[in-house]
């Protein structure tokens, strides 16, 4: 415990929390399961289809499992929609990612267009608390979950408890007491922070992040990551499509891939 005082993860702690203030502001409210938004909205889903038939499926996949034709000159990997991971991301949220991009939503410039039910959180920077060398081997800590086997590693095992579990939940399973808030416990939630934290124990989402993004994600955050080391986000689609496009795409997106078939429960 001493020695994370003494490297100032507080410090970051306190920063972090000052990102997803407007969270905790929010505690009593309750989280409505799996609004259908795109639906209300107007969207269309021959049109979502024909619109991901044309754009998404180049990175995304003709199947949602984020291995389109281009997927390999992106880092990180396209999402994979078909992932149970996905059930935890909101409508509302992939609307403002698909038409601002993901940078924007992060960095709240969407242009008076709040995401609902969740609040954009971006992974906060821990590099001023942390050495290189512990970031490396929380990553082969987490990487552990997946695997089925994580090192013998209690200092990783404490930074993790006391400084990422918050959101990434003590289990590696993305369902800390941030994203969950007062949602019912034992069912499938949706994160209260948008994009949902990882569940680690997802192979097929793990194996969409290099060990280099890892790190200089914990080092410097994902937008810094992504601004200093240029690794990609999802970028804006809202110049080519209009918002009933960008509906239907995403209730394509929620119909076919995420509702459709998710391959493990979890
Ligand atoms: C050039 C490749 C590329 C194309 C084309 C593309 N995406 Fe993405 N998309 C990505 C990448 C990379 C990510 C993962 C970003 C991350 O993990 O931060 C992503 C993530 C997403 C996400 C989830 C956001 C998140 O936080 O992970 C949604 C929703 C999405 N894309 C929808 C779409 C839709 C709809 C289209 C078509 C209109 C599309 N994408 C086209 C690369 C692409
Ligand atoms: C305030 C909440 C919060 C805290 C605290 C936090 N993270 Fe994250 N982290 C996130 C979110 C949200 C993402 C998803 C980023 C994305 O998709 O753009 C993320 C992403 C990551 C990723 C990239 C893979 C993934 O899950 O998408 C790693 C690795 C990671 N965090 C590790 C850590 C470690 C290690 C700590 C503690 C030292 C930590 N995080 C603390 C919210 C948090």
């Amino acid at each position: 415990m001493k020695f994370l005082w003494e490297k100032g993860v507080w410090i970051a702690l306190a920063c972090s929390l000052s990102l997803i203030a407007p969270a905790a502001s929010h505690a009593a409210r309750r989280i409505p399961p799996n609004p259908e938004t795109a639906k209300q909205n107007g969207g269309d889903y021959r049109r979502g289809k024909k619109i991901y038939g044309e754009i998404c499926f180049s990175c995304h996949g003709v199947k949602g499992d984020g291995k389109g034709p281009i997927w390999r000159t992106v880092r990180p990997r396209p999402q994979v929609f078909i992932s149970p991971y996905m059930k935890r991301m909101t409508d509302d949220y992939m609307f403002a990612v698909v038409k601002f991009g993901k940078m924007n939503v992060l960095k709240n410039r969407t242009e008076g267009h709040k995401v609902k039910n969740g609040v954009p959180t971006a992974m906060p920077s821990f590099g001023e608390s942390l050495e290189d060398e512990q970031i490396r081997k929380l990553i082969r800590w987490v990487r552990g979950f997946s695997k089925g086997e994580q090192p013998k590693d209690a200092v990783s095992r404490e930074i993790f408890t006391d400084a990422c579990s918050q959101c990434h939940g003590g289990k590696g399973l993305g369902n800390g007491a941030r994203p969950v808030e007062d949602q019912d416990p034992g069912r499938p939630f949706i994160s209260h922070i948008q994009p949902p934290p990882m569940n680690y124990h997802l192979k097929e989402q793990m194996a969409r992040f290099g060990d280099g993004f890892l790190f200089w994600v914990i080092k410097l955050g994902r937008i810094d990551a992504s601004e200093i080391k240029k690794f990609n986000f999802m970028q804006s689609y809202g110049h080519l499509l209009k918002d009933e496009d960008i509906w239907s795409v995403v209730r394509y997106v929620r119909e076919a891939f995420i509702n459709g078939k998710p391959r493990k429960k979890k």
